[in-house]
């Protein structure tokens, strides 16, 4: 969508449709000075808040697009409410970006209507000052980047493979400043890493381990080593899914996805920080070639894994990938996963769910989060959990080994846990954010999250 930055109301194209807030009950249009305006009905201003702000942004796209209306004009000052405490440019960023996110939606598998699909195609923002200008654009370019982690998400799962995300991990980075090397099974087996290559091997696809090195930091900085769960499709394997939880796994790659924009926006952006993405990809597949239960692996560190659920196959992919980051000497580790259903159970749809034994960082996700909409919730992850992964055969179980479904989701952070140590760690269980949900104002599907947060930790990480 194009923003266009206009002074005075008489500057706008007769056919645009000029939204603003004020009505006292219910959403009013009013002709004024032959501009069409439609007044929504918005919270007094000492009720107003961040995330209501947020919802109000992406409403009156929606409404815009119910009115097929596909240029539109906004005044930036009708969002700056006395008791949301941003500063001018925070707010620009984040109108920016809210208004790009909202008006996606997945169409590449639909034949277009006659008519074109109905998106906006022109914003005209007013009374924005040179410095918000600027500010919205950013939010434009972040919003963009977001919007292509939705659409991978949403590809199908024949559509999206371990091979098809490393190719698009090149596409999203072409002409930026940065490496992408692909490793197949040949490689991963050469380099031990074992874990990955045991949950794919059920699969006819080949898995794959994505390298994204962006270095726009100085030489002796070390890294921020973002990881992301690329399950392209996870059918729980020889522990297979029940038919009502299979749809929708194609999305298991949302981490992965997320890794990968992040990057490139970081890279858009010129951050001058060194990050390093890191996707270990597979096809979790029940066939006669799949791992079982029961089965011991010897992971890249050395520690073994004994698998007593194939459907617990993120931790298990992700455990290879976190001892590969240690190889970085790396500032700070995060990774991104769809990886319980569990961390659902415990927070519903609307927060992530995040574990760091670091109170400090702990605080810093926290912050990003709520400034930037991708909410986050902490769970605790302590020492005392590690009995109930302790292996009978091997190191570790991949599921806890008393036959109980409580507190799956810190089970997951434990268990990858064992695979990082003396590194600063996050470890992020986007499973409840996967998806977006009604009454969010956006289109169902992938929410892209949590690339704003990633982004703007690494902006603001010292
Ligand atoms: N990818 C799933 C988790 C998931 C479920 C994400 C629903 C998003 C929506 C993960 O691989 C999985 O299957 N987890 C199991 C773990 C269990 C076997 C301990 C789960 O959550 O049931
Ligand atoms: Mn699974
Ligand atoms: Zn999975």
């Amino acid at each position: 969508m194009q923003i266009t930055f206009k002074n005075n109301i008489k500057d706008l194209p007769k056919e645009t449709l000029f939204i603003s807030v004020g009505a006292k009950n219910q959403d009013e249009v009013i002709k004024e000075g032959g501009i069409k305006t439609l007044y929504l009905k918005c919270d007094e201003a000492e009720k107003m808040n961040l995330r209501k702000l947020y919802l109000l942004v992406r409403k009156m796209v929606l409404v815009a697009k119910g009115a097929k209306a596909d240029k539109i004009a906004l005044n930036f000052k009708d969002f700056k409410f006395s008791n949301i405490k941003l500063t001018d440019i925070e707010l620009g960023e984040i109108i920016g970006s809210q208004l790009d996110f909202a008006n996606y939606e997945f169409v590449e598998y639909k034949t277009p209507p006659k008519e074109g699909f109905c998106f906006i195609k022109e914003i005209f923002i007013l009374n924005a000052t040179k410095e918000t200008e600027k500010a919205i654009l950013k939010g434009n370019i972040i919003a963009g980047e977001v919007n292509k982690t939705r659409s991978l998400s949403n590809m199908p799962g024949g559509d999206m493979t371990p091979s098809i995300l490393a190719q698009k991990a090149k596409v999203a980075m072409k002409g930026l400043p940065v490496k992408v090397t692909v490793l197949g099974e040949k490689e991963m087996e050469k380099q031990k890493m074992l874990a990955i290559t045991s949950v794919g091997q059920g699969s006819d696809e080949e898995s794959k381990f994505i390298i994204m090195e962006y270095n726009g930091g100085s030489k002796k900085e070390k890294p921020i080593v973002l990881v992301g769960k690329g399950v392209t499709f996870d059918t729980g394997g020889i522990n297979l899914k029940p038919s009502n939880s299979l749809l929708g796994m194609n999305m298991d790659m949302s981490g992965g996805a997320a890794v990968i924009h992040t990057i490139a926006l970081a890279a858009k952006m010129k951050l001058k920080k060194n990050i390093i993405g890191l996707i270990p990809s597979v096809e979790n597949m029940a066939s006669g070639k799949s791992y079982r239960p029961g089965d011991v692996i010897r992971s890249m560190s050395g520690q073994t894994i004994e698998v007593l659920n194939t459907d617990a196959e993120g931790r298990v992919i992700l455990a290879d990938a976190l001892t590969y980051a240690q190889k970085y000497n790396p500032e700070v580790v995060i990774d991104v996963a769809t990886l319980t259903g569990a961390a659902m159970v415990a927070l519903g749809e609307r927060a992530s769910a995040i574990f760091t034994d670091d109170d400090d960082l702990a605080k810093k996700v926290e912050k990003v989060g709520e400034i930037t909409g991708d909410y986050v919730w902490r769970l605790p992850m302590w020492e005392e959990y590690e009995n109930e992964i302790k292996g009978s055969i091997g190191d570790f179980t991949n599921v806890h080994n008393k036959d109980s479904r409580y507190g799956g989701a810190i089970y997951g952070a434990i268990f990858l846990h064992q695979f990082i140590k003396g590194h600063k760690w996050v470890h992020i269980d986007m499973a409840p954010r996967m998806v977006a949900m009604a009454g969010e104002n956006l289109a169902l599907g992938a929410t892209g999250s949590p690339v704003r947060l990633l982004y703007k930790f690494i902006e603001e990480y010292k």
